[in-house]
């Protein structure tokens, strides 16, 4: 089977597709033909050595990205009930997304139900549960507040404010000009151009700053949390400077690091599939072109998500 691997950190042509054998597979595991995997910011960050992801596997090279998978199930290991040959599943895995073959811990699935498409599906458990988890777990997200969701036409954030929506709050949405009817379409009450200071001075002050982007960004959007506001910024990279400031200013502040929860992940599909949460996808890739899938989401500035087709 083919898979995508870095041999080295660094830029999106040190993945190179190679040819080798499919793992055995343990008692508790399946076997998984993959249709798509979802490409993340992380999957590039790793890639070129940035991150806590790079530090986790600097000395484990060669490695494949790819944590969010869908597919087709082959084979289940002998002491697995929960899935059988034929199920369409999805899930976050610890990486090695970017293959034909996919061997995972049974419990790290989902089952896709037929109303929802494999494409729809793909895009959803890392960035949905980031998104789930960040407005709930982390911001505490209630009926009746304001949340301001930064980079809220990327994959994280489209899914964030329609499930911001969803918990009953009033979401303003920062984005670029081309993705404010999109926004609109996924229930954005309020939507501005972050580059327009004049917009910018119009917001009148949210709960909660879901800070999707991180570093000055992150920073200059503070001044827009009411007394005693709350923050999660996302992007690992820059948590601490953006907490540090945040407490500073005496608001609450946190980051957060996804976990992989199947019974967030089950209700998310199930939202999918009474069409309550849409999971936009804009680029999909081959699975050899990797490379220009890795180049698309260093732009920074893609709509929703990005997949590769297995
Ligand atoms: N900690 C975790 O567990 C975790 C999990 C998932 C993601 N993340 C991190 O969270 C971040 C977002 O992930 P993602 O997958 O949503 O990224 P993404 O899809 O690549 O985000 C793209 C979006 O970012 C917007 N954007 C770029 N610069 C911006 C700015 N200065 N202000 C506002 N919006 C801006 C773009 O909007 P326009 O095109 O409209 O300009 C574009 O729609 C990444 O840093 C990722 O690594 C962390």
């Amino acid at each position: 089977m083919k898979q995508l691997v870095i041999k080295a950190f660094g830029d999106a042509d040190q993945l190179v597709l190679t040819e080798l054998a499919v793992d055995t597979m343990a008692t508790n595991e399946v076997r998984v033909k993959m249709h798509y995997a979802g490409v993340n910011p992380v999957d590039a960050k790793t890639r070129a050595g940035l991150g806590w992801g790079a530090q986790a596997i600097k000395d484990r090279l060669p490695w494949s990205p790819g944590f969010e998978v869908m597919g087709t199930v082959q084979e289940v290991g002998a002491e697995v009930s929960i899935h059988q040959a034929g199920d369409r599943v999805v899930g976050l895995l610890t990486g090695g997304g970017y293959s034909e073959v996919v061997i995972a811990p049974a419990n790290a699935l989902v089952r896709v139900p037929k109303e929802v498409s494999d494409e729809m599906a793909a895009g959803l458990s890392l960035a949905g549960m980031t998104a789930w988890q960040g407005l709930t777990e982390h911001g505490s997200l209630k009926a009746g507040e304001r949340v301001l969701i930064s980079a809220a036409a990327g994959g994280v954030g489209h899914l964030a404010v329609q499930l911001a929506k969803d918990l009953g709050a009033t979401v303003v949405a920062l984005a670029s000009p081309n993705n404010h009817d999109f926004l609109r379409d996924l229930g954005a009450d309020e939507i501005i151009d972050y580059r327009n200071e004049a917009q910018l001075a119009t917001l009148e002050p949210v709960d909660l700053l879901f800070d999707l982007v991180g570093g000055a960004s992150g920073l200059a959007l503070l001044s827009y949390l009411r007394h005693g506001g709350r923050v999660v910024t996302v992007p690992t990279i820059t948590a601490e400077q953006v907490i540090t400031a945040a407490k500073s200013q005496g608001l609450s502040a946190t980051g957060m690091l996804k976990h992989n929860d199947t019974q967030q992940l089950a209700l998310l599909i199930d939202a999918v599939a009474e069409q309550r949460l849409r999971v936009e996808v804009s680029h999909v890739y081959p699975l050899a072109e990797g490379a220009d899938a890795h180049r698309q989401v260093e732009t920074g500035h893609t709509r929703g998500k990005i997949l590769l087709k297995g």
